[in-house]
């Protein structure tokens, strides 16, 4: 209750009611963000009349990313371990996409114990306390159920505030989606602490005798707290988000048809059959084109929107798909290849969750530096991509 606040712009009767309502415990129910918001003006809201009442709202302020953590599954599957369930070898799978080895989840292993363990050490880095975070957008195509499980994670972290915690759709480019729909309830909703998190477990999706997509994916979850801060401290600089549905036949995973009945006398396709998913199907080469167009496009285009040129990049931080990808790109951008985040040799294919693992590993490592400037892109299913231009804490 206490995040949609600061949204919620009520009339001064609606005010009013609500300040006076038995059931809400504080006395200014509706200010409860006020301290992320300097230009409150909770004790005066009395007086105003409903065309002089002013929202709450930190318009115009900016976000700095402060923390980053990721999770991977113990469980390790090398190109040698695929080549004994599939016709493939090593060799092809590292020459066509630069990977190596992936980590899967099993057994009673779920997606969300990997996002909670991320999001504690983006905290812990960003020494921030759980109840004070307020947002938590959980990226994932591959949730535990089918309502979404960002107020599991939420749960799992002890956020006593109640903040809130919703899941984001977009395959391997939610992360990206993720992190600009947090500024943007930072900038305009007044909300100070957001952890946006990435997280996939797309092994449980993958047919696992289609040597042309068993061999890319891993399980992963990775995780960063994006922080409301002054103007001067902004580090999201600028972005450039898209989607194409008419490329939705090169990759998905759709719902299954539901099979007609049609037993005696009964309605065709009723009562319906449990839902369920196909496993992913992909057009490798159509997706491979698509992304080596649209990324450098949309890096350029987030560019413009900063105001930077492309020399001002310290570094390439893409999804994490294929190695050929990552080359093509950053080749386009005249960007020298030791400036191109890139550690899919170890992990695949992660989805939502390859994006703020590989950045937590290069934080972390010390290859990324305070003050550092990166170039992050996301593209995928949908299909969907989109850039930002991010400084790091
Ligand atoms: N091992 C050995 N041979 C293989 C394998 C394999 N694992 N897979 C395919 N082949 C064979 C094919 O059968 C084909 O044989 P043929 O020439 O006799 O017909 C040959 O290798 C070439 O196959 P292509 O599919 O043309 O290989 P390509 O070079 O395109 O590589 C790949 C395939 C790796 C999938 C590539 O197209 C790719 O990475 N595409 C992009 C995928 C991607 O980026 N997805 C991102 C989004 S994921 C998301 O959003 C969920």
């Amino acid at each position: 209750m206490a995040n949609a606040s600061c949204m919620f712009t009520p009339t001064l009767p609606q005010f009013n009611k609500l300040k006076s309502s038995a059931i809400v415990p504080s006395p200014h129910p509706i200010f409860k963000r006020v301290v992320s918001c300097p230009s409150a003006v909770e004790d005066a809201a009395d007086n105003l009349s409903p065309s002089e009442f002013k929202p709450n709202r930190l318009v115009g302020k900016g976000c700095k990313l402060i923390g980053c953590g990721s999770a991977v599954p113990k469980f390790e599957v090398s190109n040698d371990d695929l080549s004994k369930i599939v016709d493939t070898n090593d060799e092809w799978i590292s020459v066509r996409t630069g990977i190596r080895k992936r980590r899967l989840i099993t057994g009673k292993e779920r997606m969300t114990g990997l996002a909670v363990e991320a999001a504690q050490k983006a905290l812990e880095m960003a020494q921030v306390d759980p109840d004070d975070v307020d947002l938590l957008l959980l990226c994932t195509s591959t949730p535990d159920d089918l309502f979404g499980s960002a107020p599991q994670i939420q749960a799992a972290l002890g956020c006593k505030g109640n903040p809130l915690a919703f899941d984001i759709t977009a395959a391997c480019s939610g992360f990206v989606l993720g992190l600009v729909s947090a500024s943007c309830y930072i900038r305009g909703g007044g909300f100070k602490n957001a952890l946006v998190v990435g997280a996939d477990a797309l092994s449980r999706y993958v047919d696992w005798t289609d040597r042309g997509t068993c061999i890319l994916f891993g399980d992963a979850a990775g995780a960063v707290l994006v922080q409301a801060c002054e103007s001067e401290e902004d580090g999201l600089f600028g972005f450039d988000l898209h989607s194409d549905g008419e490329g939705y036949r090169h990759l998905h995973t759709g719902i299954k048809e539901n099979e007609a009945l049609g037993t005696n006398g009964s309605v065709i396709g009723f009562p319906p059959k449990g839902g369920s998913y196909s496993f992913i199907q992909m057009n490798g080469k159509e997706v491979f084109r698509f992304a080596c167009r649209v990324v450098p496009q949309s890096i350029q285009t987030a560019l413009e929107n900063a105001g930077m040129p492309g020399s001002s990049i310290d570094w390439l931080l893409l999804h994490q798909a294929n190695q050929r990808i990552l080359d093509a790109v950053a080749t386009r951008l005249e960007i020298p290849a030791d400036r191109v985040i890139s550690n899919l040799a170890n992990y695949g294919n992660t989805s939502a969750a390859s994006i703020p693992l590989a950045l937590d590993e290069a934080v972390r490592s010390g290859k990324v530096k305070p003050g550092q400037t990166i170039a992050t892109s996301g593209f995928g299913a949908g299909l969907t991509w989109g850039s930002a231009i991010i400084r790091w804490n």
